[in-house]
């Protein structure tokens, strides 16, 4: 064990991520272990009342779901979950590359870290209108006078500092909703981080950042999207469809329950018809009394193809808008519950025209493994996310890449996004 280890009491090396989702909310807890490494000991889950296309609607019902989720994570790691890292999600989210610069005080001075602090204070100024949010501020680079693709510019000298930054901002009202939601449970929110943003921690690899990979998060009630290239987020969207939206037109098209529905969608459903055999057949319940039917698996898709074509189309209008199209070489990465409908990644490959992979949390242990589902990812990245930054402030490392969060307590985050 390393001295820095040793020295940190057991409550501050327990980390909790807590997803706050339309059909789950989900903690897990975990305990920091060498550099930002983690260990899972222990997740709940409970089903979420409160939560539509990932904005809280109810209070009451979001704070009961999350107080089951976090007793039933804190059972299993024998251990109180103290503080949160708190997925934040809705369409009242945006994200935009800005660029701001100020004088450095003298002629030719070195940047100190007050400098940073005052060039993050003019990115917010200027961005923010009142009824909105910084989430995360992700530094791309700085400029020094003229020069720029600086990343480390403590210690240059200059007149002019610098920065090109994407900023992620929501909206006031349901970043609050959220807080208080957690509060209301008798828990502290450490942060807040968007969700595909922690989705992404936990399927996205580095080179896939690197190449060039848009991360697809299917949930419940809607999919996220981030575009990351040169290890930098670029770009993010929402598009108001999710999983529900498959179990809802299978209920109508087959005339069953939404449970029954939902269950025929997990075990028979398939979003692309050119991968189904001929002639298959399943038993479909009837409701309210009514004989159950046979019906072929084909009638099935021939109602779920059209709604993953219209997903697809809209994450296809994302990657047209955000000017990326042609920097995609690594593909896509499709995860979130709703990925796991059969036929998703082909459909999506067809109607993107890029590779697409399934996105599975990857950790080891025995809860890592029983995790390894593309629900979890959110749950996952967050608990990761979290370990980095717990990581990196415990070492006290100064030039670290997260240590810029502690230069400004008005932001939620401020970190490079490797
Ligand atoms: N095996 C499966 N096959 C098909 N769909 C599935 C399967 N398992 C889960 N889903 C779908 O995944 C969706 C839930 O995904 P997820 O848990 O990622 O959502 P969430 O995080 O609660 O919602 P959101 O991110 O939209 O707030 C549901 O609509 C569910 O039907
Ligand atoms: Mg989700």
């Amino acid at each position: 064990m390393n001295y820095l280890m040793a020295k940190k009491e057991p409550r501050e090396r327990i980390i909790t991520g807590l997803d706050i989702g339309t059909t789950k909310v989900c903690a897990v807890i975990g305990e920091l272990g060498y550099g930002s490494k983690v260990d899972i000991i222990g997740i709940g889950s409970s089903p979420s009342r409160g939560v539509r296309r990932g904005v809280v609607v109810n209070i009451p019902r979001t704070v009961e779901a999350i107080r089951q989720a976090i007793e039933a994570a804190e059972g299993m790691a024998k251990t109180k979950a103290h503080s949160v890292y708190v997925s934040v999600a809705g369409a009242h989210i945006s994200g935009a590359t800005n660029y701001v610069s100020i004088d450095l005080p003298g002629q030719n001075q070195e940047v100190r870290h007050s400098d940073i602090q005052s060039l993050i204070d003019a990115a917010g100024d200027i961005t923010v209108s009142q009824n909105r949010e910084i989430l995360h501020v992700i530094p791309r680079e700085y400029t020094v006078d003229d020069q720029d693709g600086i990343h480390e510019p403590i210690g240059i000298f200059g007149a002019r500092l610098g920065l090109k930054a994407f900023l992620i901002t929501g909206s006031s009202p349901p970043i609050q909703n959220v807080i208080k939601s957690v509060r209301q449970a008798n828990i502290k929110t450490e942060d807040l981080v968007l969700q595909q943003l922690a989705s992404a921690e936990a399927v996205l690899q580095a080179d896939e950042r690197e190449l060039g990979t848009v991360l697809i998060d299917i949930g419940g009630g809607a999919t996220d999207l981030a575009i990351y290239t040169k290890n930098h987020i670029r770009y993010i969207a929402v598009v108001p469809i999710g999983g529900e939206h498959f179990t809802n037109d299978l209920s109508i098209g087959l005339h069953t329950s939404i449970p029954d529905a939902e269950e025929i969608k997990r075990r028979f459903g398939c979003a692309m018809s050119t991968l189904l055999l001929e002639n298959e057949k399943i038993e479909v319940p009837g409701i309210g009394g009514k004989q159950s039917q046979q019906v072929p698996r084909k009638f099935l898709c021939n109602i779920l193809e059209p709604r993953a074509q219209e997903l697809f189309e809209l994450v296809d209008e994302e990657i047209g808008k955000s000017g990326y199209r042609k920097l995609l070489p690594g593909g896509a990465v499709i995860t979130g519950g709703g990925s796991l409908l059969a036929g998703m990644s082909e459909i999506a490959g067809e109607k993107l025209e890029i590779p697409v992979r399934c996105g599975f949390p990857d950790q080891p242990g025995e809860l890592g493994e029983m995790l390894a589902n593309p629900i979890y990812s959110t749950s996952i990245g967050l608990l990761m996310y979290g370990a980095k930054r717990k990581a990196a402030s415990s070492e006290n490392r100064p030039t670290s890449k997260f240590d810029y969060r502690s230069i400004s307590s008005k932001f939620r985050d401020w970190f490079f996004n490797t």
